[in-house]
């Protein structure tokens, strides 16, 4: 197992990352909205749960497999999409995709990817893919995604909803964030591929300014189903009500999501959110959470509050930036590696194991 491995922990990935990225890469990647709140309390709304471990239950054989809208993963943790990942490795995408597919979970192609749908599809064919949307002004360019998406074999479409324009990241504003000259975004030929150019501020946030849909409202999910028979899943959750705006509107499933805090500052962690959002739902749709998951019991906390499935971001890039496929292979191991030993010291021999009750705040051993 990870034993073998060049690094211990997620943590260890991110701290090499920091050393090896170009600069403009690594703030883009790392960064998050305004002054970060949010992104600080992504990791420490997990911290301040605690777990409640059974003992004396037979977890000599244990069981991490799962379906998720209705394809088998071994995991219950997949890759979220994050863009432009042939800044951290000259594989980019393929190997990401590759990795997921050796530890056999789902891997999500971002829209602004800098590797194209069809390549992703020829390097990674028995991977299960999603592919994630961003809706467009040009309703046509959105159109020609999904046709190539479900031609290419990906098997959900997942769209972001909480990006009608892209947050503040101080970072990329004052680094006057471009994609480098040798990459594009691989999806798309001319002004749609190659203007991530900086005029001034975040040559990102400028891109999405001039080209994605900020009108769009529930009724838009009812055309996307309209033109499409893929699952939906709506990735950017953060209200009950929201949630039910969404199951009413004909989703498959949630993606409980701050965009790893790159968009508004202040906002909730995921992980807090997730009760009352498993609560409004009550069972009419599949429900995943990303968003500061960096430790297999963090899987597992996510798990116990009701979540099917979950995801990760920058720990992927992390693993790319390291060794390529291969070190995101080794990412993946370590989750899964940890997530068992979670599973098994708290008596859980299968994932209907994981309940509810086993997971507290610090608060309730506080107060005493
Ligand atoms: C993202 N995320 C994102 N989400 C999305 O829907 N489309 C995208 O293209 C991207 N791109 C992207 C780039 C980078 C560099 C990051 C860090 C994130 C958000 C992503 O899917 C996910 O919600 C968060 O990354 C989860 O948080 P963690 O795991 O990074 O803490
Ligand atoms: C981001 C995008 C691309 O967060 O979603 O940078």
């Amino acid at each position: 197992m990870p034993e073998s491995h060049k690094f211990v922990c997620l943590d260890d990935y991110e701290k090499h990352a920091s050393t090896v990225l170009p600069r403009n890469a690594l703030d883009y990647y790392a960064s998050g909205a305004g002054r970060e709140h949010t992104l600080k309390l992504n990791r420490n709304a997990f911290k301040v749960l605690r777990i409640r471990p059974r003992m004396m239950r037979n977890v000599s054989k244990r069981e991490m497999s799962t379906t998720v809208l209705g394809n088998c993963v071994s995991v219950p943790f997949g890759i979220a999409p994050t863009a432009m990942q042939r800044m951290a490795h000259q594989d980019g995408e393929c190997a990401t995709a590759r990795a997921a597919g050796m530890m056999g979970t789902i891997f999500t192609l971002s829209t602004l990817s800098t590797s194209s749908i069809e390549e992703v599809a020829e390097a990674a064919p028995s991977t299960i893919k999603w592919f994630q949307l961003y809706i467009y002004k040009d309703r046509a360019v959105t159109e020609d995604l999904v046709r190539r998406a479900e031609k290419a074999g990906f098997k959900a479409l997942v769209l972001t909803v909480d990006a009608p324009m892209f947050g503040i990241r101080d970072a990329d504003i004052r680094n006057k964030f471009s994609l480098p000259p040798h990459l594009m975004l691989a999806n798309f030929r001319g002004v749609f591929a190659d203007s991530v150019q900086s005029s001034g501020g975040s040559g990102i946030n400028e891109y999405v300014k001039n080209m994605f849909d900020a009108s769009l409202t529930w009724n838009d999910v009812k055309w996307l189903k309209s033109i499409t028979s893929l699952p939906i899943v709506v990735k950017g959750i953060l209200t009950a009500e929201d949630a039910v705006m969404a199951v009413d509107s004909g989703v498959d499933a949630i993606q409980v999501s701050n965009h790893g805090a790159r968009q508004l500052d202040c906002t909730p962690a995921p992980i807090e959110v997730l009760p009352e959002i498993v609560h409004a739902v009550n069972d009419r749709c599949e429900i995943y959470l990303d968003g500061g998951v960096r430790e297999g019991i963090d899987v597992f906390k996510a798990l116990a509050l009701g979540a099917k499935m979950v995801f990760i971001g920058r720990p992927a890039i992390w693993g790319l930036a390291a060794s390529g496929q291969e070190g995101v292979k080794e990412v993946l191991d370590i989750l899964k590696c940890e997530f068992d030993h979670a599973m098994a010291l708290s008596g859980c021999a299968k994932l209907g194991d994981i309940q509810r009750d086993m997971v507290v705040p610090d608060t309730q051993y506080c107060k005493l």
